[in-house]
C-alpha cells in the first residue's frame, strides 16, 4: 500500500480493531478531526475567545475546498448540514410552475424523492418516475418519459444500493437538449470519485459530508451554477444571507443587499464545530488527491473481484464496467442477512441494502482489510455449504 495512504490509515483509530466497509453509510472519525474540534471546544469552555471572524474565514476555506474538489468556484459553493438542504434549494427554489414535471429514477435514494415529493405537494408539480432496467437508470426510458412539461431531472451521482455510477455526461446532454434543470445528489460519489460540475453543466449539486468526505454528521455543501443562481426563489433567506461585515453592534439594517454568491442560501448561523471537522476531513481528501483515492479504492475492489469472479456462491450485483463502477461493490448470496451478521461477528462492518451486502471501500482500507473480508467470505461459504449438506442428509 502506498505510504501516503498507510499514514492516513493510522489516523483512523478504528482500523486497529475493525475492518470498516460501511463508508457509504457514514465514515468513522479520524484523529485530526477530533483534535481540531477538541481544541476549539476547550477555548469555548473557557469563554476566552470571540472567534466569530475566524469562524467566518474558516467557512470560506471550507467552501473553497469543496469547490476545488468538484471543479467549481468558491462563490458557487455554500456549506450546509446535509444533502437534503441542497436538494431543497432545488425543489423549492427553481422557477417552476403548476403542472411542471420532475423526472426521478424509480430506484432513487429517498432524499431526492422526498425533497421533490414535498415540493410537488406544495407547488403542484408532477413527479414522473423513470423506469430502471437491470437496477440501473435507463437513458432510453428517460428520453421516452420526457414531455413538453418536463422541467427537471434530479438524480444521484452514484446509486446508494449498488454503486452504479450514472452517466452524468450523457444525462447532462439530454438535459440541455430538452431544457431541463439538472440536479445531482452527489453524496455517494463526492470524496471517492472525481467530478467536475462545471464541465457537466450541473445546475445544483448537493452533498452531505458524513460519508466519503469523512466529516461529522450534520455537514454538507451545495453548488449552484451561475446560470440558475439569480433564478432561484428566495424561500430560505435568513439574516445571514447578507454581508454584515462583522458590524454586529448596529443590527437595525433591514435592507442590506444579499450576497451575490452561494452564501445567500446557506441559512443562519452555522455549526462551527462541524466546520472544523469538515476542514480537517477535507485536508485528508485534498492532500491524497481525488484521482489517487479513486485508483486506490478501485484497486482494492479489483482484488475482491479477481478472487470471487469464478465463485458459484457469491454473485456481484454491481456493475464492474469502467464508466459505471464506483467505490461500492455489492455482493449477493444465499442467506444474505446471515452473511451480514457473520461479517459483523468477525468485526467486518458492511451494510445490507436491497438484496446485497454493500462493501464500500475507502482510503483508510488496505490489502489486509481485503484479505480479512475474503477469508470471512470463504469461511461463511464453507459453514453454509456444510449446513446445506446437513439438511439434505
Ligand atoms: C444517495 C443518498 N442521498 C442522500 C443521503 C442522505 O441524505 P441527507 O444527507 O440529507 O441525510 C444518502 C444516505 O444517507 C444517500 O445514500
Amino acid at each position: 500500500m502506498n505510504e501516503r495512504f498507510e499514514q492516513v490509515r493510522r489516523s483512523f483509530p478504528h482500523t486497529k480493531k475493525i475492518v470498516y466497509f460501511n463508508t457509504a453509510a457514514f465514515s468513522p472519525m479520524s484523529t485530526p478531526i477530533k483534535e481540531a474540534i477538541d481544541a476549539n471546544f476547550e477555548l469555548r469552555m473557557a469563554a476566552e475567545v470571540d472567534d466569530t471572524r475566524q469562524m467566518y474565514e474558516l467557512r470560506e476555506r471550507v467552501r473553497s475546498g469543496y469547490a476545488r474538489l468538484i471543479g467549481a468556484e468558491t462563490r458557487q459553493v455554500g456549506v450546509s448540514i446535509n444533502t437534503s438542504f441542497g436538494l431543497d434549494l432545488a425543489s423549492y427554489g427553481l422557477p417552476l410552475k403548476e403542472g411542471d414535471e420532475i423526472l426521478l429514477s424509480d430506484i432513487e435514494f429517498p432524499a431526492t424523492i422526498y425533497a421533490w415529493r414535498g415540493a410537488a405537494e406544495n407547488r403542484k408539480l408532477k413527479i414522473t418516475y423513470v423506469k430502471s432496467k437491470d437496477r440501473k437508470f435507463d437513458i432510453q426510458e428517460l428520453e421516452n418519459a420526457i414531455t413538453d412539461r418536463s422541467r427537471v431531472l434530479s438524480i444521484s451521482f452514484v446509486q446508494f444500493f449498488n454503486g452504479f455510477k450514472n452517466d452524468l455526461k450523457r444525462l447532462s446532454e439530454i438535459c440541455r437538449k430538452h431544457n431541463l434543470f439538472f440536479v445531482v445528489d452527489g453524496i455517494q460519489g463526492a470524496g471517492a470519485e472525481p467530478i467536475n460540475v462545471k464541465e457537466l453543466d450541473i445546475d445544483i449539486f448537493a452533498s452531505g459530508c458524513q460519508k466519503w468526505l469523512l466529516a461529522p454528521f450534520g455537514s454538507g455543501f451545495f453548488y449552484i451554477s451561475d446560470k440558475v443562481k439569480d433564478r432561484l426563489t428566495s424561500h430560505n433567506i435568513t439574516w445571514y444571507s447578507s454581508d454584515w461585515e462583522f458590524q454586529f453592534s448596529d443590527l437595525f439594517k433591514f435592507n442590506l443587499p444579499y450576497f451575490d454568491t452561494a452564501e445567500k442560501f446557506q441559512g443562519g448561523y452555522y455549526a462551527t464545530l462541524n466546520l472544523l471537522g469538515m476542514e480537517a476531513a477535507q485536508k485528508i481528501i485534498l492532500d491524497l488527491g481525488i484521482d489517487d483515492i479513486q485508483m486506490h479504492n478501485h484497486r482494492l475492489i479489483d482484488t475482491i473481484v479477481k478472487t470471487l469472479k469464478e465463485s458459484e456462491y457469491y454473485k456481484f450485483t454491481s456493475s464492474l464496467k469502467p464508466g459505471e463502477r464506483s467505490s461500492i461493490l455489492t455482493i449477493a448470496c444465499d442467506k444474505l442477512k446471515d452473511l451480514h451478521r457473520f461479517l459483523f461477528s468477525q468485526k467486518i462492518h458492511a451494510a445490507c441494502r436491497e438484496g446485497s451486502v454493500r462493501i464500500a471501500v475507502h482510503l483508510f482500507n488496505n490489502e489486509s482489510d481485503i484479505d480479512r473480508l475474503l477469508e470471512a467470505l470463504s469461511e461463511f461459504e464453507k459453514l453454509n455449504s456444510r449446513n446445506l449438506a446437513g439438511k439434505t442428509n
